[in-house]
């Protein structure tokens, strides 16, 4: 593996799920990464990602250095050709090339604006960390879409599932703010890789990009979706036909435990931080339904069977 920036990165997902499960069972420190640096660079907030991956190099034996993107570095410039009289004071064409001379890994997180589609597809940071950078590059987190948590998903379903192909149902759900659409983009693409019977359940107007979700069955009403499910993952997520809108507040879509009352007794996942009461009810997040917590533990596993995979080819 060279860089993780997205889920095509991985050619052998069954591998690398039972090898993060491995590392979660040995639990013990390893020196593949000794001497070696992972530099991570936050252009916006975290608590998983951050930790975990920061714990998983560790994990590794690699030393960890943390960046947060703009308040604690110089403001970026991306524009090829840019005459800098500006507030961007470093291009990334300087800062990629310096950062790889003291980072052996650099990873990145770096949100869509939600305003112009284009522009977000076209993955501007991650892709010019990419281009400039010497040393191999993993998404924590870009404009579409959120490979580590992904992984830590198919890892939770492979660990708790209970029937070799169950059903899984992404669902929307309500959320005061305009979230982006990279982690059930992520989602339903590993989904797709992995033998479930995947379904994704929204309101009209906020079907994911069809690139992605290709034939996976949508379904209006929630309802009908949840019958019969083995795990529901809840996500709130903004429209992307009308790009980054918020078109609906319906609370009939919050997962509550009359929603879990028609499921297979479902596990309940989330990739956190979640709103109570508007997303997934008190009742169900503190239920023994909720896994919401063993899946943020599987982050490290993820992030240091990603980051092993690289320093392995690497080396
Ligand atoms: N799930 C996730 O990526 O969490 P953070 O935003 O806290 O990193």
């Amino acid at each position: 593996m060279k860089n993780y920036t997205e889920l095509s990165d991985i050619k052998d997902l069954q591998q690398l799920i039972t090898e993060a499960l491995e590392l979660k069972k040995a639990s013990s420190s390893l020196e593949i990464g000794k001497g070696k640096t992972l530099g991570m660079l936050f252009f916006n907030p975290s608590l998983r990602t951050r930790l975990s991956t920061e714990k998983a190099g560790k994990l590794l034996g690699m030393d960890v250095m943390v960046m947060n993107a703009g308040s604690d570095s110089w403001k970026l410039e991306f524009e090829d050709g840019a005459i800098m009289d500006s507030d961007k004071a470093e291009h990334i064409k300087e800062a990629a090339a310096v950062l790889s001379q003291y980072c052996d890994i650099i990873a990145v997180r770096a949100f869509p604006d939600l305003n112009d589609k284009e522009k977000d597809e076209a993955e501007t940071v991650l892709n010019s960390f990419k281009n400039y950078a010497s040393v191999p590059v993993v998404n924590l987190e870009s404009a579409t879409g959120h490979p580590l948590q992904a992984l830590t998903d198919a890892i939770t379903i492979t660990e708790l599932k209970k029937k070799d192909r169950p059903k899984v149902v992404l669902s929307w759900a309500p959320h005061p703010k305009t979230l982006p659409q990279s982690v059930p983009n992520s989602f339903a693409e590993i989904m797709q890789k992995l033998d479930v019977n995947f379904v994704i359940t929204n309101p009209e107007g906020y079907d994911l990009n069809p690139e992605i979700t290709k034939n996976i069955p949508i379904i209006h009403n929630q309802d009908e979706a949840l019958k019969d499910a083995d795990f529901v993952y809840v996500k709130n997520w903004s429209s992307y036909e009308s790009y980054g809108q918020k078109l609906s507040e319906d609370r009939n879509w919050t997962f509550s435990a009359e929603k879990l009352m028609q499921t297979n007794n479902a596990k309940v996942m989330h990739c956190l931080p979640v709103r109570r009461n508007m997303v997934i009810a008190d009742e169900v997040l503190d239920s023994e339904n909720s896994v919401v917590i063993q899946q943020a533990g599987n982050r490290t596993f993820a992030a240091q069977a990603v980051l092993k995979r690289i320093l392995e080819e690497k080396v």
